[in-house]
């Protein structure tokens, strides 16, 4: 199967590794990538970790002829308020016939159930596994091991950065300090104001309410209040009383429809969501069948969201 890459930074470039690593079992071939200033890179017989790129391709639609690929990696930057161009770069591939696969929740969070509508009409798949808590599984979970089961709502704690800037300031950092320690890590969005002020998870929020619970909402209808207010001080005097402070992500289902929030909330260090050390993530899913069950992934990089998206493009090879 050919791949064309759209966006090569963090994650782009972890999962050309990752490919590169199990090539012997999984004969990927990835025969373009284009990004956005270092131009595009094309070639039938496969390209190498650092291809040489030349001028950028003039739209996304030229690139994906040009690349000849049947699936579409998107892995371009998180645009909370909008989900674009990233949209628009999917629907190009569904118009060539081409499967996607991406790791960008801005398109699940504002346009999940006209992208699900217009791949099945275009008989592809679209996959995303890797858009909430990296590779670990969340959708696919849900799909393939809960048959028959409603989602009733959800608690979590999935974004890391302000995780990792929090802990930062328990150390004595200050907010930015906190921020610079989150991106040594890779794990912050292009734009780091996502994460703290609570964007990135109230697209996280809205995607698995689209798709775990048909809300039908995007992030600007997901109340967010996140941590750009929090001080080293307070988080030290709550460490004095056995608290701590995450980024916490509530859905739940009502008479009225689903009830979504994210906050930056207080919570004793007892708690199994102020557990979450680090880069680590959990999520606690409400069902009707099974009651409440969780997933948690401990300190993951971008190496694990390179294999939510490998996870993907090889369902997605066994299927078609
Ligand atoms: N990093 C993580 O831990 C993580 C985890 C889960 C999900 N994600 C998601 O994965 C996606 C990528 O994250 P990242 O950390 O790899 O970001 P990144 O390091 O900032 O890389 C973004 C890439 O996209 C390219 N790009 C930007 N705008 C473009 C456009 N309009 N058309 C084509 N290419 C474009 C950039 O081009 P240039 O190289 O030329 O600038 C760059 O190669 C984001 O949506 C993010 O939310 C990231």
């Amino acid at each position: 199967m050919k791949l064309a890459l759209v966006g090569y930074g963090r994650v782009g470039r972890a999962f050309a590794r990752l490919l590169e690593s199990k090539r012997a079992a999984f004969p990927f071939r990835i025969t373009g990538i284009h990004t956005a200033r270092h131009g595009t890179a094309l070639s039938e017989k496969g390209l190498p970790l650092e291809p040489d790129f030349g001028p950028p391709a003039r739209s996304v639609e030229e690139f994906l002829e040009r690349s000849k690929a049947d699936l579409m990696v998107e892995v371009t930057p998180l645009n909370p308020l909008t989900g674009e161009p990233a949209i628009s770069q999917i629907r190009a591939a569904f118009a060539r016939g081409m499967h996607v696969v991406t790791a960008n929740k801005g398109p699940i969070a504002h346009a999940w159930p006209a992208l699900r509508r217009e791949a099945e009409a275009a008989g592809v798949q679209f996959r995303f596994e890797a858009t909430v808590m990296d590779g670990t599984p969340v959708f696919n979970l849900v799909r393939y091991t809960l048959p028959g089961v409603r989602v009733l709502g959800f608690t979590g704690v999935l974004n890391s950065t302000t995780t990792v800037v929090i802990e930062a300031m328990a150390g004595g950092c200050t907010l930015e300090e906190g921020i610079e320690r989150a991106r040594r890590l890779g794990i912050t969005e292009t734009d780091a104001r996502y994460d703290v002020d609570g964007w990135d998870a109230a697209a996280k929020t809205a995607a698995l309410a689209n798709v775990l619970m048909d809300a039908g909402v995007t992030p600007l209808q997901v109340p967010a209040r996140g941590i750009g207010r929090l001080t080293p001080a307070r988080v030290a005097e709550l460490a004095r009383k056995g608290k701590t402070v995450r980024l916490v992500s509530r859905a739940k289902l009502t008479p009225r429809g689903v009830s979504l929030r994210v906050r930056a909330e207080v919570l004793p260090v007892t708690d199994p969501l102020a557990g979450t050390r680090g880069t680590s993530n959990l999520l606690l899913l409400r069902t009707d069948l099974m009651g409440t069950i969780g997933v948690m992934s401990l300190a993951p990089g971008v190496e694990q969201t390179a294999y939510g998206l490998f996870s993907d493009v090889v369902s997605i090879a066994r299927e078609v």
